[in-house]
C-alpha cells in the first residue's frame, strides 16, 4: 500500500486561530502527544511571527526526535532565514514557504504581478534549498488560482528544489470533484511533477475539508495537512482523526496507509481540548462523546445484539477508555496503577503518587470512582503540571454564603510562597463574589471572560464538576481548569490557574 504523509499543523494553523493560543509548555506537551500519535510532520509554528513563536519552534525542533519539524515562512529572505534558524537543530528539519497565486491575493494582498510571484516562488525556494534539503512550497489560495499559472509556479518551485508541493484550499471554497481534478491536472501537466510529493491543505468553511482532502488523495496527493480536532482558522482545517479513520475504515476506497497510532487519537484530542479550554461537540465525528452509538444512549435491539449494526469503528481503536471496573475507597495504589495502565496511562512514581492522593480525596466524597473520573484526574493533573505557573497563587480555603434573597458573599484565602492572603467580596452570585475576592488579592491585569464552562464528568449527583475558564487580555487567551465535587471549588481553582497564567505573561 502507498503511504500518506500526515502533516500536522495544530501548532501553526490551529494555534493561530482565535481562542486557541498556547504557551510554550503547552505547545511542547502537544508536540510530545503528536510524536506519540506518530504524525510524520509537525508544523511547529511560524518562526518569524513573534519571539515566542521562534522559541517554541526551536524548542520543539530540539525536543522531537521521531517526526519532521517544519516552520512556516513567507517567500522572502528574512522569513526563510528565521525559519531555518528555528528548525536547524531538528532531527529532520523542513522549511515550509508559501506565496499566494490567485489573482485576488496577488492584486489586493501582495500587490505583485504574476511574473513577480513566479520569480519569488523560484528564487525563494532556491534560497531555502541552500539551507535544507526538505523544502515544502505552498501556493496559497491555489484552488481559486488560474490553473495554468498555478502549474507554472509549481513547476518553478519543483525545479528550484521543493520536495513537497502543497495545494491549499485556503478559504474552504473547493469541492471534492474539483480538488481531485486539480491534483490530477497538476500531476499530468507539470513536467517535473514526479520530482515532488503533492499535498492538500483544506479549510472547512463549507464543511468539506475532510472530503476535499480525501479527494485530493484520490487525485494523487500523498500528503494531507490537518489538525487534531479540526482546529484552525475560521471553520478550521481537515481534522486529522477524520481523515485517518476514514482511510482506515474504508481501505476498499482508500488503499493507503499512514503511520498514525490510532489508539493515541482520543488522548491527544482530549489533551488539546483541555489546553485550549474547549470541549468536543457531542456529535463531533470520531472524538465527540456521542460518536459511538452506545455513548449516545442508543439501546436498540440491533446494538445490543451486535454493536456493528450501528458502529463502523471501535472505541478501542481510538484509545477510548472502556471497561467497567469501578474503584473505591478500599482500592490501593496498586489497583489504581493497574487501572490507569489499562486506560493507557503509564505514570511515573511521582505522578502516580499525586494521582493517588487526589483519588483518595475523591473516594471520601464519592462512593465509587469511574474510568471517566480517573481520566479526568490524570488529564487535569498533567494539564495543571504543564500549564502551572511556578510561583502562582494557590487556594488555601474559601467560604461562601448565598441564598435567593441576599447578596452572595465569598471569603477566599490564597497562598503564595508560604504567605497567606485573605479577602472578602459581595457579588452577583457566589462565583462573581469569589472571583472578585480573588481579584482583590491578585489584582490581575484587565481582562474579559471569554468562556465559563462547567460540566459533569460522569453520571450521578456526586459527580465531579469540571470547570474550564478562558480569559482574554491583550488579544491572547489564558485558560484554567478546576476539578472538584464542589463546583465552587472547581470554579475558584480554574480562575486562579487562569489569572496566574495571565499575571505571568504580563
Ligand atoms: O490555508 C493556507 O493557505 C495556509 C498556507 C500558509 C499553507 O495555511
Ligand atoms: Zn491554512
Amino acid at each position: 500500500m502507498e503511504k500518506i504523509t500526515i502533516f500536522d499543523t495544530t501548532l501553526r494553523d490551529g494555534e493561530q486561530s482565535p481562542g486557541c493560543s498556547m504557551n510554550l509548555r503547552e505547545k511542547i506537551e502537544v508536540a510530545k502527544c503528536l510524536e506519540k500519535l506518530r504524525v510524520d510532520v509537525i508544523e511547529a509554528g511560524f518562526a518569524i511571527s513573534s519571539p515566542g513563536d521562534f522559541e517554541s519552534v526551536s524548542t520543539i525542533a530540539s525536543t522531537v526526535k521521531d517526526c519532521t519539524v517544519a516552520s512556516l515562512a513567507r517567500a522572502n529572505i528574512k522569513d526563510i532565514d528565521v525559519a531555518w534558524d528555528a528548525v536547524k537543530h531538528a532531527a529532520d528539519p523542513r522549511i515550509h514557504l508559501f506565496i499566494a497565486t490567485s489573482d485576488l491575493h496577488m492584486q489586493y494582498k501582495l500587490k505583485k504581478s504574476p511574473a513577480e510571484v513566479l520569480e519569488a516562488a523560484r528564487t525563494m525556494t532556491a534560497h531555502a534549498k541552500k539551507y535544507c534539503s526538505n523544502i515544502e512550497f505552498s501556493a496559497e489560495d491555489a484552488t481559486r488560482s488560474d490553473r495554468e499559472f498555478l502549474a507554472r509556479v509549481v513547476e518553478a518551485a519543483i525545479a528550484a528544489g521543493a520536495t513537497t508541493v502543497n495545494i491549499p484550499d485556503t478559504v474552504g471554497y473547493t469541492t471534492p470533484q474539483e480538488m481531485r481534478e486539480l491534483i490530477e491536472y497538476l500531476r499530468n501537466t507539470v513536467p517535473n511533477s514526479d520530482k515532488a510529493i503533492f499535498s492538500v491543505h483544506c479549510h472547512n468553511d463549507l464543511g468539506l475539508a475532510t472530503a476535499n482532502s480525501l479527494a485530493g488523495v484520490l487525485g494523487g496527493a500523498r500528503q494531507i495537512e490537518c489538525t487534531v480536532n479540526g482546529l484552525g482558522e475560521r471553520a478550521g482545517n481537515t481534522a486529522l482523526e477524520e481523515a485517518v479513520m476514514a482511510m482506515n475504515t474504508r481501505r476498499d476506497e482508500f488503499p493507503f496507509e499512514t503511520r498514525i497510532d490510532t489508539t493515541q487519537i482520543y488522548h491527544t484530542s482530549r489533551v488539546i481540548y483541555n489546553i485550549i479550554g474547549q470541549r468536543a461537540p457531542l456529535n463531533k465525528p470520531i472524538v465527540g462523546k456521542n460518536a459511538f452509538a452506545h455513548e449516545a444512549g442508543i439501546h436498540q435491539h440491533g446494538v445490543l445484539a451486535n454493536k456493528k449494526t450501528y458502529e463502523i469503528l471501535t472505541p478501542e481503536s481510538l484509545g477510548i477508555p472502556q471497561g467497567s471496573i469501578v474503584l473505591g475507597k478500599h482500592s490501593g495504589k496498586h489497583a489504581l496503577e493497574e487501572r490507569l495502565k489499562e486506560l493507557g496511562y503509564n505514570l511515573d512514581a511521582d505522578e502516580l503518587q499525586k494521582c493517588f492522593e487526589q483519588f483518595k480525596v475523591l473516594c471520601d466524597k464519592k462512593k465509587s470512582v469511574s474510568d471517566a473520573d480517573l481520566t479526568a484526574i490524570v488529564t487535569s493533573r498533567s494539564i495543571q503540571d504543564v500549564t502551572a505557573v511556578s510561583d502562582g497563587y494557590e487556594l488555601d480555603w474559601f467560604s461562601v454564603h448565598t441564598s435567593n434573597f441576599t447578596t452572595a458573599t465569598c471569603t477566599v484565602c490564597l497562598k503564595k510562597n508560604g504567605e497567606k492572603f485573605e479577602s472578602v467580596a459581595l457579588g452577583d452570585g457566589p462565583i462573581d463574589a469569589a472571583f472578585k475576592a480573588m481579584d482583590n488579592i491578585v489584582n490581575p491585569p484587565e481582562h474579559s471572560f471569554e468562556l465559563y464552562d462547567i460540566h459533569s464528568i460522569s453520571e450521578g449527583k456526586d459527580t465531579l464538576g469540571d470547570v474550564t475558564l478562558r480569559l482574554m487580555s491583550g488579544g491572547k487567551n489564558y485558560t484554567g481548569r478546576g476539578l472538584s465535587t464542589d463546583i465552587m471549588e472547581a470554579s475558584i481553582k480554574a480562575y486562579i490557574r487562569a489569572i496566574n497564567k495571565l499575571c505571568a505573561a504580563q
